[in-house]
Order: C-alpha cells, then sequence, then structure tokens
C-alpha cells in the first residue's frame, strides 16, 4: 500500500506545482493566544501582550513555553512504543531558552552548522551526545569541532563529504558515527523553496548510490555506519509523503544488512506542517497521522527511530507583536504601516507565506480590506494583503501569529534595524530571553 502511495506522491507533483492545495482541519485550539474576556487583550497563557508590548517595546516576539513542551510530548507519546530519539531542529529557532526547554525533556538536536553547536555547548552541553549533524556543506573546522565535542551522528550529504569525514575523524582518532541522508525522490506539496527530496535538489545523495557509498566506508575503522537519513521538505501536511520515503529507507537498510551492513537507526528528518490558515487545526491528530504512516513503514525494523522536527514544535507558539505606525490610503488601497518589517518576520515576502493577523485589543466595527505592512522601502516588505481585519488605528497592537518558526531565526539587520527583543511565557510569568539589540551592538563589528 505504502508503495502505491510513492507513486501517488509522484503523480501529484505535476498538479501540485500549478496549484497549492490547503487542508481543511479539525476541531481544538491551536494557539496559545486568547482573550480571557471579549474585550480583554490578547494573552498568552496568563499575561497579556499588551503589558509585555509597554514593558519591552514593540516589535516585540512572544513564546508560549507551555506549548512548546505540549507539542514536543504529542511527539514523545506518538513514538512511545519504540525507542526514538525527538532532536529539534534548532535553526527553526535558536532561542538558548527554547532549546534548553526541549533538551532537558529528553529532546536531542539537529544542527547544520558550528555555529548551532556552539549554541548547543552553551546552554546543554549534556545533550551533545544527541546531537545530528545535517547540511551540504560542512567545513573541516566545523567537522572537527562535532568530532571533539562527541555528537551522536553526522547525517553526511555526498561521498566527498564521508571521505573527509573519515580524515578528520583519522586526525583527531574520533570514531565519527554517521548516517548518509538519501534523496528518497519522494514529492511531497509544499513550497518549492522548501521542497528537498526529489532527485534535483541539492540535498543528500541518490538513494540508489547509497549502498556503494556505505560498502566503501564499510573498511574505514574512523566510520562507523550508524544510521541513514532523510529530509524531504517542510510544512508538508500529509503523512503519506513520510510513510512513502521511510519505504525506500527501509528497503535500503535491508539491502545494507544483506551485505552485512545493519545500521542501528533510521532517521527521519523534520517536515511535519501547521495549518497557518485554521483555528482548528488538530494537532494532535496530525501527529498520530505521521506516527501512523511512519510505523507503518517501519514495521520490520527493530532499531532506534530518529527524527527532526521543528516548525511543529515552535510555529504556533509564537507571535510577533507590532505597533501600528500609521494608517493610510492610496487610491481605493488601504495600508497599515507596522513597527515590525520584513528583516522581523521575511516569511510573507520569501515564500508568500500567509500569517494570520489579529488586533490585541479587537476594536468595534465593520471589518475591511486592508494591506498591513512594514517601513522598508520594499513592495516585498509586507505582512497581509488585501486582508479583511477589524478597525485598526494608529497606536494599536497587531500580533502576527503561528511566527515562532523561521521568524527571528531568519530575521537581519536590513535597513540597520534593530532585531527585536524576545519573551518566554510559562504560564502566568514571563520573562525576557533576548533583549532587544542596540545600536551599539549593530555598529560592535564595524571597522572605518
Ligand atoms: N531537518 C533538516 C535536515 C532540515 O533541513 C530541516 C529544515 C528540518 C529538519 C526541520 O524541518 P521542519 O520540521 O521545521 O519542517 N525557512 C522555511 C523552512 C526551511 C526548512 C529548512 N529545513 C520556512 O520558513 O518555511
Amino acid at each position: 500500500m505504502l508503495n502505491r502511495a510513492v507513486k501517488c506522491c509522484n503523480l501529484k507533483r505535476e498538479h501540485f506545482l500549478r496549484k497549492r492545495i490547503l487542508t481543511p482541519s479539525s476541531p481544538s485550539s491551536p494557539r496559545p493566544f486568547h482573550h480571557p474576556q471579549p474585550a480583554s487583550a490578547l494573552h498568552c497563557g496568563g499575561v497579556s501582550l499588551d503589558s509585555l508590548a509597554k514593558r519591552h517595546g514593540t516589535p516585540l516576539y512572544v513564546y508560549s513555553a507551555d506549548q512548546i513542551i505540549e507539542r514536543l510530548g504529542l511527539f514523545q507519546r506518538a513514538f512511545a512504543g519504540r525507542d526514538h530519539l525527538i532532536c529539534y531542529s534548532i535553526k527553526v529557532n535558536s532561542a538558548l531558552a527554547i532549546t534548553k526547554l526541549l533538551t532537558d525533556r529528553g529532546a536531542g538536536v539537529d544542527i547544520v552548522s558550528g555555529g548551532e553547536l556552539e549554541r548547543v555547548l552553551a546552554v546543554a552541553p549534556e545533550a551533545v551526545g544527541r546531537v545530528v549533524f545535517s547540511g551540504a556543506g560542512k567545513t573541516a573546522a566545523e567537522i572537527d569541532l562535532a568530532l571533539t565535542a562527541g555528537i551522536l551522528q553526522f547525517n553526511v550529504e555526498s561521498a566527498a563529504e564521508l571521505e573527509l569525514l573519515a580524515s578528520r575523524a583519522a586526525k583527531l582518532k574520533k570514531k565519527a558515527r554517521f548516517a548518509l541522508r538519501v534523496n528518497p525522490d519522494v514529492f511531497a506539496e509544499t513550497h518549492p523553496y522548501i521542497s528537498t527530496g526529489l532527485r534535483e535538489h541539492k540535498f543528500g545523495v541518490d538513494i540508489r548510490q547509497a549502498l556503494a557509498i556505505y560498502k566503501s566506508a564499510a573498511g574505514n575503522r574512523w566510520l562507523e555506519a550508524h544510521s541513514v537519513s532523510v529530509h524531504i521538505g517542510s510544512q508538508i501536511l500529509s503523512g503519506e509523503p513520510f510513510g512513502a520515503a521511510m519505504v525506500r529507507v527501509v528497503k535500503l537498510v535491508r539491502q545494507l544488512k544483506r551485505e552485512g551492513i545493519e545500521l542501528k537507526a533510521v532517521d527521519a528528518g523534520g517536515g511535519l506542517g501547521i495549518d497557518y490558515h485554521s483555528d482548528n487545526f488538530d494537532a494532535a491528530a496530525k501527529v498520530r497521522e505521521y506516527a501512523t504512516a511512519i510505523e507503518g513503514a517501519l514495521s520490520d525494523f527493530n532499531g532506534k527511530l530518529m527524527l527532526e522536527p521543528g516548525r511543529f514544535l515552535v510555529a504556533q507558539a509564537g507571535a510577533l507583536i507590532a505597533r501600528v505606525i500609521y494608517v493610510k490610503r492610496n487610491g481605493n488601497k488601504t495600508f497599515v504601516i507596522t513597527d515590525a518589517a520584513m528583516n522581523d518576520l521575511i516569511r510573507p515576502a520569501l515564500y508568500q507565506a500567509y500569517h494570520e493577523i489579529v488586533p490585541v485589543t479587537p476594536r468595534a466595527g465593520k471589518p475591511r480590506i486592508m494591506d498591513v505592512v512594514g517601513p522598508i522601502c520594499e513592495s516585498g516588505d509586507f505582512f497581509a494583503h488585501d486582508r479583511k481585519l477589524p478597525p485598526i488605528e494608529p497606536g494599536d497592537l497587531i500580533a502576527i501569529l503561528d511566527a515562532g518558526a523561521y521568524g527571528m531565526a531568519q530575521s537581519s539587520n536590513y535597513n540597520s534595524r534593530l532585531r527585536p527583543a524576545e519573551v518566554l511565557v510559562e504560564g502566568a510569568k514571563a520573562r525576557l530571553i533576548r533583549r532587544r539589540e542596540t545600536m551599539a551592538d549593530l555598529l560592535a563589528p564595524e571597522i572605518f
């Protein structure tokens, strides 16, 4: 049945490239933001976003620790039946406090750079044995850092990288556990920029070449073939392509076993998506669907399962709070100009991504169509086009929802703008986890 799923996924490829499909979802609130009373300000847990904005200024990222912990729990429970390791993909939101929240609860970390490893070493050195290192362009210096730190696994993306890994491991006299990241050639319905599982993508090695590469490593005393890894893309809303990819992975694991190469683990990567459009997204049901698809493919594999979720754990826990500076009309269009911009949250500009926007304190009156934009001199500097929103006045606060993943992590200083502060809410308490940048921070590395 899952082999049929592989074919089905590939058939959908052409159709999808023309038209993006959105799936409606089932009940239960997916976001930790709510109005305790209809007229009160939006809250995160027990904390009013209005009070946070007054205290810390705007733009401001606010995250719910409770939701992040709950989402990790969904994965832990869904895979409780087998030995597993959930490696948080730290690129998604690399805040030290959030990394610690997850590693304290048993999560490992999926890193893609020496810098991300330094973050783990800074905040959770005890978790270094649960780190997997992905990425197509690891340098010798990064490999050395990871070998010395003693990470769990290198997800190797080419024969040349495996050669470099072997030579660095021999030099440092440290055994390197590796997984070959294979490209299963499975199409996943997502934005073309974040689809990664096709043969024409730069990621991984063609699954048909994997056997030969594993064999070439077999005699090397500094290399241990530990696992095989895949990552087919991000923001994937159906379990089907994950199952299809794992069918191919398990087939490879069997082939390797016949050749005397016995892997201890498989790494299914990340990629499970959320519904940015709906209030009724059922996160628990989505994780169950995902687990069923993966477990269905793994039924005769008894080793460890590794996962690298990112977005699913933190996206919906976060919102970007911005203050409205001006409301202006040009022709028949209304523009709400906020103090947040594309440098703070680039997803709409980069992927035409949809983010729900709500006023922090709603005003009575008829909803109107408007654009919500930042102050940067680029037409790409927008958060929403032609969005129907309740009345908004200068000075109001708005919350841009589902911004916990790939928000702050992809922010920049474009236009010499200082990056936002970040606050983590735990129950009724809020704490600053990153102060707002200052002009001194920005100018510090410059020489004139
Ligand atoms: N593992 C690997 C090897 C990855 O490349 C990624 C994400 C993940 C795990 C985590 O994937 P997730 O569970 O978050 O889907 N900036 C884009 C998404 C880029 C995804 C990059 N790789 C966005 O804002 O939508």
